[in-house]
């Protein structure tokens, strides 16, 4: 299955699914592109550290639709079967869920369908809830609320700061991405 990764900055979770294909955790899989909205994305040199592809494309004042067709492009270029949001900081346009429908996936730190959008980790900190986690999903054209392919939940603990909680939540979304991406590959294998 060919992978493109879509990333905004850091980039931990693409990290965790280029090397977990290297390694074979992933099988029958290739990470075909990494692409970033942003040049000073940090992700991009850890990508090219591990040999992968990464390309730039930013927006330029363009509108959501123009800047998704020149990814769209580079991602059917290179034959792009599943593509993965991991940091991912814009929405996509009704086009690209459309060009790539049911094959985009996206990484989220809350149980889903709780506490959607940003700082999923402060807004579940702030209600008081005492378990959080992560939730691997289907991109529709909703705000975080594709189908749910995965979820892994973690004890919020009383002194938890959104430092502490996210550092937890993060151990448990890179192997919870790593589970479900492995999970689709296989049933693309199966199907195939
Ligand atoms: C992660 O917490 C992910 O769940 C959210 O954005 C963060 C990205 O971190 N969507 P990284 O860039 O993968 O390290």
């Amino acid at each position: 299955m060919k992978i493109g990764i879509l990333i905004s900055g850091r980039g931990s979770n693409m990290v965790a699914l280029v090397d977990a294909v290297k390694s074979g955790e992933i099988p029958n899989s290739e990470i075909a592109v990494v692409i970033s909205d942003k040049s000073d994305a940090p992700g991009l040199e850890k990508a090219r550290e591990r040999g992968v592809e990464t390309i730039v494309i930013e927006r330029k004042g363009r509108s959501r639709e123009e800047h998704d067709t020149d990814i769209i492009a580079e991602l059917q270029k290179r034959d792009v079967e599943l593509v993965c949001l991991a940091g991912y900081m814009r929405l996509l346009s009704k086009g690209f869920i459309r060009s790539f429908d049911n094959h985009i996936v996206n990484i989220h730190p809350s149980l889903l369908p709780a506490f959607p959008g940003l700082d999923a980790q402060r807004q579940s900190i702030d209600y008081g809830v005492k378990i959080s986690g992560c939730t691997v999903h289907f991109v529709d054209e909703g705000l975080d609320s594709g189908k749910i392919i995965l979820q892994r939940a973690v004890e919020v603990r009383d002194n938890d700061t959104v430092e502490t909680l996210s550092a937890r939540i993060l151990e448990q979304e890179h192997s919870a991405y790593i589970e479900a991406v492995r999970k689709l590959a296989s049933q693309r294998a199966n199907s195939a």
